[in-house]
């Protein structure tokens, strides 16, 4: 009653009765994420940004008053997925007229206005720099008016914005580090969906971590299309670095320098990160990973291809060698680390030999996990514009499936080199086949599961692996870490 009389009083002086909803969150947001991990880390700060203006968030569609679906563009898949859940939307809205539907990140992006001409559902796009605006946005739409913001920015990390953790386990959380990719891999959108490279300020990065130690998160992950380009001097582009005064070049912090700030500022807390790109990632990376425990021994490394010919057109800016040699002086610092790759079966002009390169590679590094894919061309990326994408989708489809089926021999491989070990395990959750078992990951990112017994979410427990399948370590709990 108190805040309502005040918040009249305050209109009598002119100001905007918006105030009143901000006070009593009573506008209910539904809002999901397709995508990369940043996707969902986006929607956290959306949420957040929202919660000001008066939205708690729900995870029922038909109460909604404004959905968002946060989107992927990375593959044709990716995006038709999502037009399918806007038809899904449509449905819901004949018996809620007054819900808004809002359109976020790559796709709102890549297609801009023309979102609101082929999908009549749309009132709303943002872009994954804009989202600061949505306040403004959400007005005009409440007003009954379409709105667009899909302005890229040069500085624009969301920093100060503290995120709300949506379908969040307690235990683990990502912090975003870096905006946006420079890069330039010939099939990839995501340099024009997400704009040029910018990193954020490693104090507010702390703080962030900071405050989930507070509230009893026990890992993190370190989220940038490319983490190890991370370079702070002050902010702004990464690319315009060298344009900066020599005081901000000379205390410039690098990626190998914020996680050694990190691990050391917060000793229980687990690290991760992802994801790299192997022409940035530099050796100092991998010594700060072995100097400390508490960041985990494990490195999603994407190749897309084990041709030297290929990644030339792909424009990843190293050769097959130069990253063999990188794996290599990464299992010389550290023995036990795991890596896993992405890969693209079927890119443009791709030869037999070249895929049978990618096979050899594969065979050579034996990665834990991978994620792989056939080339699923992208509007606007160069290989759109100057390849032609040639390989029969029935090629693609025989390449990705022998690509899998290696990957599958390597992972039942790696998960054995777990069997007879004691590993720390952190737990995450209850196991999804049997509720009397829980699920956490070994340093290497190796799913564990075993019997629960007292532990509880969130303990950090040394489990003896007993036998495994390609994708689970099981095993019997011995106690608690010492990281407790
Ligand atoms: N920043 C990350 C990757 C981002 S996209 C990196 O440095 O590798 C995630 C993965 O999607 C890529 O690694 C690639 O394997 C895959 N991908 C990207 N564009 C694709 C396309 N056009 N077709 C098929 N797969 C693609
Ligand atoms: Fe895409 Fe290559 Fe960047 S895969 S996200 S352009 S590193």
């Amino acid at each position: 009653m108190e805040q309502i009389e005040k918040v009249i009083d305050e209109n009598k002086q002119g100001k905007p009765l918006v105030i009143e909803q901000k006070k009593s969150n009573t506008k209910k947001l539904f809002i999901e994420s397709y995508g990369c991990q940043m996707n969902m880390n986006d929607s956290e700060i959306v949420a957040s940004i929202l919660a000001n203006e008066g939205f708690n968030t729900t995870q029922k569609l038909e109460d909604a008053d404004l959905v968002l679906v946060n989107t992927c563009s990375i593959r044709e898949k990716a995006e038709i997925t999502v037009r399918k859940r806007l038809q899904k939307y449509n449905a819901v809205k004949k018996n809620n007229p007054k819900m808004k539907v809002g359109v976020l990140g790559c796709m709102a992006e890549r297609l801009k206005e023309k979102f609101l001409e082929e999908e009549k559902i749309v009132d709303l796009v943002v872009g994954p720099d804009a989202y600061r605006d949505l306040p403004n946005l959400v007005e005009e739409v409440e007003a009954g008016r379409d709105a667009v913001n899909v302005i890229l920015s040069k500085d624009e990390t969301y920093a100060d914005v503290s995120p709300v953790r949506l379908n969040s386990n307690g235990v683990s959380a990502f912090v975003s580090i870096t905006r946006g990719c420079d890069n330039m891999c010939t099939f990839c959108v995501v340099p024009f969906t997400r704009g040029r490279e910018r990193s954020r300020d490693p104090k507010s990065i702390i703080e962030e971590i900071r405050s989930m130690q507070e509230k009893n998160f026990k890992e993190i992950t370190l989220l940038g299309q490319n983490v190890d380009s991370y370079l702070w001097y002050g902010g702004g582009l990464k690319k315009d670095f060298k344009k900066a005064s020599e005081m901000a070049q000379a205390t410039a912090v690098g990626f190998a320098q914020l996680m050694d700030m990190c691990a050391t500022e917060f000793p229980k807390m687990r690290f991760r990160f992802s994801t790299s790109n192997p022409q940035d990632m530099t050796l100092d990376v991998i010594h700060v990973m072995a100097k400390h425990k508490n960041i985990c021994k494990y490195i999603h490394l994407p190749i897309q291809s084990g041709s030297n010919r290929m990644l030339k057109a792909m424009n990843r800016l190293h050769t097959r060698e130069e990253y063999l040699e990188l794996v290599e002086n990464i299992y010389k610092i550290v023995p036990e680390m795991n890596l896993s790759q992405d890969m693209i079966a079927g890119f443009c002009g791709e030869t037999e030999e070249d895929h049978l390169d990618t096979l050899d590679l594969m065979r050579k590094v034996k990665y834990s996990f991978g994620f792989m894919f056939a080339y699923s061309e992208r509007p606007g990326t160069l290989a759109a514009k100057k390849m032609e994408d040639d390989i029969p989708l029935a090629i693609k489809k025989r390449r990705l499936q022998e690509i899998i089926d290696l990957q599958q021999e390597h992972s039942l491989y790696r998960a054995k080199e777990h069997v007879g070990q004691i590993q720390e395990v952190l737990i995450e959750g209850t196991s999804k086949k049997s509720d009397q078992h829980w699920k956490g990951r070994n340093t290497q990112n190796t799913v564990v599961v075993f019997p629960k017994e007292n532990y509880k979410m969130g303990d950090f427990v040394n489990v003896k692996i007993e036998e495994c399948t390609t994708a689970t370590l099981i095993g019997n709990a011995v106690g608690y870490s010492d990281n407790n």
